[in-house]
């Protein structure tokens, strides 16, 4: 990378474990295998807006690994082609003027499908881009894994594992609401993985009817307490996602959060036993990343700095078959990888006779294979 000599980095959208472990794989590769100049953008897209600016050099960068959030700040509500802080105006081309005044060669950007949307459309306005794929949703079409969805499964399975000896001492019904706004991934791994009875997702509608028929056969059959895991973009059949706030001019508007309370509510009408709610909201997304997100983390930062030297742009790193590797931003702008009813996690979810939240029938019907193919 002879003539690569600045690069621009920055984190978008909502924060998640593993940001600072990419800042880092990031910035000491390209300092140490290309003699690199890292700028750092404070908050996102809103560094480039407002010119906020940090120099990142090797030793800002040590000892941050394993820590949560980021060091350079993020915001959710900043697209500077609708920016919130002049009415929806579209300032990029201030951002592409202020790119090339920099003198930067390249902007790695780490964030979500918004993030990745605006970094396509900055490529397409003749900014060179990377990005990394960030969410705890993984949710990013393109990549099997995003980082930070290791983390916030292990932090629900926590939770769901604390829920059930509580559960079983007071013979309660314990929903416990995750975060996952269009895709369940969150809900239906950490369900897996803690044992909830019954797993809802935002791709399934649930059928009250059968959930009570579930927590009441678990009654007769013994087991006086039931553990139901719901993503918060999860709806009863027929109704609506449970919205908390619009944020108008964010990329990502839509706020979700209340469907467990509003599935206890229900659930009251046709069950006798005492119900509970838990969410557990941002804590899924604070604290330290597991050692699989930092590794994730760590393959991910080093192949996008890899990417700048060999300028590969407008493409976004990926984990495709176990393989790091790079997909089009093109591919990736403005779409959501959700849980096919075909996931193998489905199956055995059902295999191990968790409720999906409807009769087995009624998914058959909406097209899931409710057993593994096997070849
Ligand atoms: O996209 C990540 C995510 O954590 C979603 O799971 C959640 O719906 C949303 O962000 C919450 O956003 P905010 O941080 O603005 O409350």
């Amino acid at each position: 990378m002879a003539s690569t000599r600045r690069v621009g980095l920055l984190t978008g959208g909502g924060d998640c474990p593993g940001l600072n472990a990419v800042i880092r794989a990031v910035t000491k590769s390209l300092v140490l295998q290309h003699g690199a100049q890292i700028i750092g953008f404070e908050n996102g897209f809103e560094g480039l807006v407002k010119q906020r600016i940090r120099k990142l050099e090797y030793s800002d960068v040590s000892g941050i690994l394993s820590r949560g959030g980021t060091i350079l700040g993020s915001s959710n509500k900043c697209n500077p082609f609708r920016y919130h802080e002049r009415g929806g105006a579209d300032v990029s081309s201030g951002v592409l003027q202020y790119y090339h005044e920099l003198g930067l060669d390249a902007v790695v950007g780490i964030g979500g499908d918004g993030t990745m949307s605006i970094l396509h459309r900055f490529q397409e306005l003749g900014m060179n881009t990377v990005g990394v794929p960030k969410t705890i949703d993984n949710d990013l079409v393109g990549t099997d894994r995003t980082f930070g969805f290791d983390t916030a499964v292990a932090i629900a399975v926590d939770a769901i594992d604390r829920l059930h000896t509580t559960a079983q001492s007071h013979s309660r019904v314990m929903i416990i609401e995750t975060m996952g706004r269009y895709a369940g991934w969150i809900a239906l791994y950490a369900g897996v993985a803690g044992g909830a009875d019954i797993i809802l997702l935002p791709e399934i509608e649930y059928d009250l009817e059968e959930i009570a028929r579930v927590c009441r056969n678990r009654e007769i059959g013994g087991q006086h307490f039931t553990i139901i895991a719901i993503a918060e973009g999860a709806r009863p059949r027929g109704g609506e996602m449970v919205v908390g706030e619009v944020v108008t001019d964010s990329p990502d508007p839509v706020r979700l959060g209340g469907i467990g309370h509003f599935l206890k509510q229900q659930l009251e009408t046709v069950i006798k036993s005492e119900i509970r709610t838990s969410v557990l909201g941002h804590i899924q997304r604070g604290g330290t990343p597991t050692a699989y997100d930092r590794n994730l983390a760590t393959l991910y930062g080093s192949y996008a700095a890899a990417m700048v030297a060999e300028r590969q742009y407008g493409r976004m790193v990926a984990l495709q078959n176990n393989r790091v590797t790079s997909v089009a931003l093109s591919e990736v702008a403005n779409r959501t990888r959700t849980v096919p009813q075909d996931s193998p996690m489905i199956a055995s979810a059902i295999a191990v006779g968790t409720s999906l939240g409807i009769s087995n029938f009624d998914l058959r019907l909406n097209g899931s294979q409710i057993t593994h193919a096997i070849s």
